[in-house]
């Protein structure tokens, strides 16, 4: 059902100091969004506005306790400048990201590795790109994207009734989703999150995939290149996080210590930049 209104699903979120610790600073500094606002509690049904589309959002309560949008005073430098744009905020998001990676051919090869995967996650999906990428090439599959911003899913535009967004941290969701998947990606998250928390997220993303199942990592290799100083301007002042990037060894060596030597059978460097690594980590 092209077009239709995505689902936002939001659930328990944060409840404890270990998963704050992996709330990203562009996200920690939302007046009226902390970690401890997510508290645990009964889920109910409402729609909030956000921005130009009415989102149904099945919430905890309160996550937004006024059931409005974050408000623009609160957001990191490159949410303000990309809402300034309205209607033209997803295409203008789209061409600036394209500037940096290419998310449909990055999309295009995992799927040219994984093309039965019928139940696939994203953890850290942010507005929803990849899933949108996702839900094109695998017209089959249905598609469940996490993450921990009242934003999940907000740019998202596709078939909604094969996809769902839930407010979550993996944290939360995984002890319910143990073994639930095909195919989990993550894209671009590691670095926005604190290293001595990079294995137990690896751990918990490893716990949601099948046996036989595949993990596809995407991230940002550090380099001495004029792509690098760019992307760690993006991520650093527009979105307000305190970023830190690994080389490709040190991010090989991370996704092997959990899923074992070896389990990466697939490595590519996605366009534009040779700084865009993915790894395809086979499950035993
Ligand atoms: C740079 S964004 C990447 C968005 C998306 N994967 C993409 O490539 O377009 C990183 C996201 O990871 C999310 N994140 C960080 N820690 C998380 C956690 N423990 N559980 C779920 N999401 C998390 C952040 O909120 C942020 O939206």
């Amino acid at each position: 059902m092209p077009g239709a209104t995505p689902i936002l699903t939001t659930s328990q979120g944060i409840s404890d100091g270990r998963t704050a610790a992996l709330w990203p600073r562009g996200n920690d500094s939302l007046p009226g969004i902390s970690p401890a606002m997510i508290a645990p509690g009964s889920v109910g049904q409402r729609t909030v506005a956000l921005d130009s589309i009415n989102v149904p959002v099945e919430a905890a309560k309160p996550l937004l306790p006024s059931g409005r949008s974050t408000p623009a005073s609160s957001m990191a430098v490159g949410e303000r400048v990309r809402q300034a744009f309205g209607p033209l905020e997803g295409v203008v998001t789209d061409l600036y990201r394209a500037s940096f990676v290419s998310l449909d051919r990055e999309i295009e090869t995992i799927q040219r590795w994984r093309p039965t995967a019928r139940r696939i996650l994203e953890v850290g999906c942010g507005e929803g790109a990849v899933c949108e990428r996702l839900a094109r090439r695998y017209p089959e599959a249905r598609i469940t994207g996490i993450d921990i911003t009242p934003r999940t899913g907000r740019l998202f535009k596709g078939d909604t009734a094969r996809v769902t967004f839930r407010t979550e941290a993996l944290e939360e969701f995984t002890p319910r989703h143990e073994a639930a998947f095909d195919l989990v990606l993550l894209c671009d998250v590691l670095h926005h999150v604190s290293w001595d928390r990079h294995e137990g997220l690896l751990r918990l993303v490893k716990r949601t995939i099948r046996p036989g199942g595949g993990f596809a990592f995407k991230e940002w290799e550090r380099r001495t290149n004029l792509a690098h100083a760019l992307n760690y301007f993006s991520d650093r002042v527009l979105t307000g996080d305190r970023v830190r990037y690994g080389t490709k060894a040190d991010w090989r060596h991370t996704i092997e210590s959990i899923f074992g030597v070896g389990s990466i059978t697939g490595e590519w460097h996605v366009p534009p930049w040779p700084n865009n690594i993915l790894l395809l980590v086979d499950v035993p």
